[in-house]
C-alpha cells in the first residue's frame, strides 16, 4: 500500500509518500520563510498564493524521491483543517482532483491530530492513554487519547499559540522569521533566571493556556531596561522569556498529568524543535516514571509525513471518505473530537 499524503495548513507547502509498514519514502518540505520573513510574520495571501505555484512541483518530487509512479498510488491523505483557509483549500483541491481523477480513496486529515501522529512515526509501540502536548506557531493544545484515533481536547489556548509568542517577541527584537529557532540557538547562552516572568494563571481552574500576558509583559520589559541586541543582557532576556514559555506549558501538562493519569507522553508541534522544551518535557516525564515519545525535528514542523501516516492508520480501520467532491476545509476549532 502506498499513500501520498499534502500538507498546506500553513507557510509550507508539502508532499510526502509512505509505503509497506508505513516506511517513510520519501518527505518533501518547502518553506516559505523567505516570503514573508520581511513582515515578519506569516501573510495568508501570499501563502495561498504560493501554494498554488508550488504544489504540482512539491508533489512530483515527493513521487520521485520516492521512486513510484502516480498510478501506484493507492490512497491519498490531506489537511483538511484547522489551518489558513486559502492555504487549506489549495491542498485539499489538488488532492480532490488526483484522487477523483485516478479513483482512489482520500481521506481527510485534522492538522493537529496529524501533529500528534508524527510521534508514531518512529515509535510504532505507545502505550495508551496517552497524553500530547502539541505546540506549534497556531496551535497551543493538550490532548488525551484513551485509544488510538480517539482524541479529547483538554486544553487549548484562549489567545496566543506558544510558538506565535516567541516569534513576535523575536521580531520586536529585530531577531529575523521565524523567531522560534533564533530564541533557541540565543538562549542556550543566556541565564535564564536573570529577568522574572508571572506564570499565566486561568481563574477557573481551566486547563487552557494564554501566552497574551506573557508578551505583554515582555514587551513593558523591552521598553523598561531598553532592550536591544546591544543590551548586555540580551540573552539573558530571551533566554528567561523562553523559560516562561516552557514553565507555562509544563505547568498545565503538570496539573492534567494528576487529572488524566497517561501511561506515555507526547510533545509535538514546531516548537517540540526546542532544545530547552524537549529537555525539560523528558525530566517532567522522568519524574513521573512515564515513557516519552518526541518526534524527530524534522517531523515536528509541518510535514507530510505524518499527514500520510494518519490518513493510512485511519484507512486501514475502516475509515473513508465517502463522496471525495463532498470535502472541504475547515479553519479553526472545534477540530480535535473521537474520528
Ligand atoms: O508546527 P509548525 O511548523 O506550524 C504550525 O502548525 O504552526 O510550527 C511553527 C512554529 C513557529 O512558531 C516557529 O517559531 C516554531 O514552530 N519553532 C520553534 C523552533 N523551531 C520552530 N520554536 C522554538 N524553538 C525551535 N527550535
Ligand atoms: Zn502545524
Amino acid at each position: 500500500m502506498n499513500i501520498l499524503g499534502i500538507e498546506t495548513s500553513c507557510d509550507e507547502t508539502a508532499a510526502a509518500v509512505l509505503g509497506e509498514g508505513r516506511t517513510v519514502l520519501s518527505s518533501i518540505v518547502l518553506s516559505q520563510d523567505e516570503i514573508h520573513a520581511p513582515y515578519g510574520g506569516i501573510v495568508p495571501e501570499l501563502a495561498s498564493r504560493q501554494h498554488i505555484s508550488s504544489i504540482a512541483l512539491v508533489v512530483e518530487e515527493s513521487l520521485q524521491r520516492a521512486r513510484i509512479k502516480i498510478k501506484d498510488i493507492d490512497a491519498y491523505a490531506v489537511t483538511q483543517g484547522p489551518g489558513l483557509i486559502g492555504s487549506l483549500l489549495v491542498g485539499l483541491s489538488f488532492a480532490k482532483g488526483l484522487a477523483y481523477y485516478f479513483q482512489k480513496p482520500l481521506i481527510p486529515v485534522d492538522h493537529l491530530q496529524a501533529h500528534i501522529e508524527s510521534a508514531f512515526l518512529d515509535n510504532k509501540k505507545i502505550t495508551f492513554p496517552v497524553l500530547a502536548l502539541i505546540v506549534s506557531g497556531g496551535h497551543t493544545s493538550i490532548v488525551f487519547m484513551k485509544k488510538d484515533l480517539n482524541y479529547q481536547l483538554i486544553s487549548r489556548t484562549r489567545d496566543d499559540a506558544a510558538g506565535e509568542a516567541l516569534d513576535k517577541i523575536a521580531k520586536v527584537l529585530d531577531l529575523g522569521y521565524p523567531g522560534g529557532p533564533i530564541i533557541d540557538k540565543l538562549a542556550a547562552n543566556g541565564d535564564d533566571r536573570r529577568f522574572a516572568f508571572a506564570l499565566p494563571q486561568m481563574t477557573d481552574k481551566s486547563l487552557d493556556f494564554s501566552f497574551s500576558g506573557l508578551k505583554t509583559s515582555a514587551l513593558k520589559k523591552i521598553k523598561e531596561h531598553k532592550i536591544s541586541k546591544k543590551h548586555p543582557q540580551f540573552v539573558d532576556f530571551v533566554a528567561s522569556f523562553q523559560r516562561a514559555i516552557i514553565r507555562a506549558l509544563l505547568s498545565n501538562l503538570g496539573q492534567a498529568l494528576t487529572e488524566f493519569k497517561p501511561s506515555s507522553l507526547i510533545l509535538c508541534g514546531g516548537v517540540a524543535r526546542n532544545k530547552k522544551l524537549r529537555q525539560t518535557f523528558e525530566e517532567l516525564a522522568r519524574q513521573h516514571h512515564l515513557p516519552v515519545f518526541i518526534p524527530s525535528p524534522q517531523y515536528c514542523t509541518d510535514n507530510a509525513a505524518m499527514v500520510a501516516a494518519l490518513g493510512l492508520k485511519k484507512l486501514s480501520c475502516g475509515k473513508r471518505q465517502t463522496s471525495v467532491l463532498a470535502l472541504n476545509a475547515y479553519p479553526r476549532f472545534p477540530s480535535i473530537k473521537s474520528s
